[in-house]
């Protein structure tokens, strides 16, 4: 395989990189990255030594230098993560989320549209395009409703490739995978700001009443799916949905952390609620389980893992939670937290 990953810097994109150059079948890796607030070169530097890497900061929607790229390169299999993927962002300023997930997405596939020997294009998705699942499990057949700007960005791009697949023939396929977690997330996701929070003694802000519902994967079991896609035949632009089937409410995530690293019950603190704050979010994975996947991590020791390599790599998150991510915190939850509250409104803790 001759493979750009784009957002190779970020969380997801890191795991798979530092995945994929363990193995014999890639010849080629081209890692392309903007390196925006959520890109870390420092996770992928010392990959540098593998003659088959190469680091390329690059604006993913940049249609002329992503098109000269994979020609330079023969690419032929994309593997695209590159996004902004943070819900409150979103809600904040749906811009960026415009930029780099749809028009960035859009440039990627007119980049491979006719690329000689290009095999496929494997669009990293998410399960929120199919919005709060009341009951049962979002299948692959279900209509996609978005609640936030993010979900929609994302639910555009899913539609884009699609469209690349049965109008161009671009061999593609969609994954949508639910909320991971693992090593190298940045700290604006629930788990990894909890953590590293908890560690600091500082509050662990709890949106609503905290019994918010999502459904939880290591980010190796992510990465191995994603290679399991890559294996199949079918790159018509076929959608799987990949998840470990692990519902757990916001609160029971929440005390384990606390229970993990013996940090008290009093530092959760109720915060105002975020705007359409999807209730819960569940999968069916049948459709990539048919096909022989299976997630290997529990959630109890995929968790605890996590959490050892967050005490591990203090130097890693707290050069991260410097600078601008300041004012990013002081922005999301200076207020709230002043106004917070040590039980959810109307109900005992
Ligand atoms: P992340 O925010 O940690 O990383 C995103 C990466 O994309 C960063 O390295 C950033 O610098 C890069 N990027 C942003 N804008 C760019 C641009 N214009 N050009 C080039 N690079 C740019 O995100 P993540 O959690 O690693 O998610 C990766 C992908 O997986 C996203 O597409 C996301 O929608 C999807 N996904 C994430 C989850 C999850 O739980 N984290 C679940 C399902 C799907
Ligand atoms: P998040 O990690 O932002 O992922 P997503 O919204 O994409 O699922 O949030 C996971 C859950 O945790 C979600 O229900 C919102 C909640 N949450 C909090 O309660 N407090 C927080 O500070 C954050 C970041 C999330």
């Amino acid at each position: 395989m001759r493979l750009l990953v784009t957002g190779a810097a970020g969380f997801i994109g890191t795991n798979f990189v530092r995945d994929a150059l363990g193995r014999d079948d890639v010849e080629r890796l081209v890692a392309l990255d903007l390196l925006t607030y959520a890109g870390n070169y420092a996770n992928l530097a010392d990959l540098e030594g593998d003659p088959r890497f190469h680091f390329v900061r690059l604006d993913v929607a940049a249609r002329e230098p992503v098109a000269t790229l994979v020609r330079a390169e023969r690419v032929d299999v994309v593997v695209h993560f590159a996004a902004e993927s943070h819900v409150d962002r979103s809600i904040a300023d749906e811009r960026p989320f415009l930029h780099t997930n749809v028009e960035g997405t859009l440039a990627l596939l007119a980049a491979v549209r006719e690329l000689p020997g290009f095999r496929c294009f494997l669009h990293v998705s998410t399960d929120e395009v199919y919005g709060s699942v009341a009951e049962g499990r979002a299948r692959e057949d279900w209509p996609t409703r978005p609640s936030s700007p993010y979900a929609a960005s994302k639910a555009a791009a899913d539609g884009f490739v699609q469209a690349a697949a049965a109008t161009y023939g671009v061999p593609a396929a969609i994954t949508r995978c639910s909320n991971n977690y693992g090593p190298w997330q940045f700290p604006e996701k629930l788990i990894p700001l909890f953590v590293t929070n908890a560690l600091d003694g500082l509050p662990l802000p709890l949106y609503g009443d905290g019994m918010n519902v999502r459904d939880w994967i290591h980010v190796d079991d992510h990465v191995a799916a994603l290679w399991h896609v890559l294996s199949l035949a079918e790159a018509s632009g076929r959608v799987y949905n990949v998840s470990a089937e692990n519902e757990v409410p916001n609160r029971v995530v929440t005390d384990r952390i606390l229970g993990a690293l013996a940090r008290p019950a009093t530092l959760v603190r109720y915060v105002a609620d975020r705007p359409g704050h999807d209730r819960r979010y569940a999968l069916d994975a049948g459709r990539l389980r048919a096909t022989g996947w299976r997630p290997r991590r529990s959630f109890a020791d995929g968790l605890a893992e996590t959490i050892a390599w967050y005490e591990e790599h203090r130097d890693w998150w707290s050069a991260v939670k410097s600078g601008a991510y300041r004012d990013y915190y002081e922005r999301m939850y200076g207020s709230r937290l002043r106004t917070s509250r040590d039980a959810p409104s109307g109900a005992e803790r």
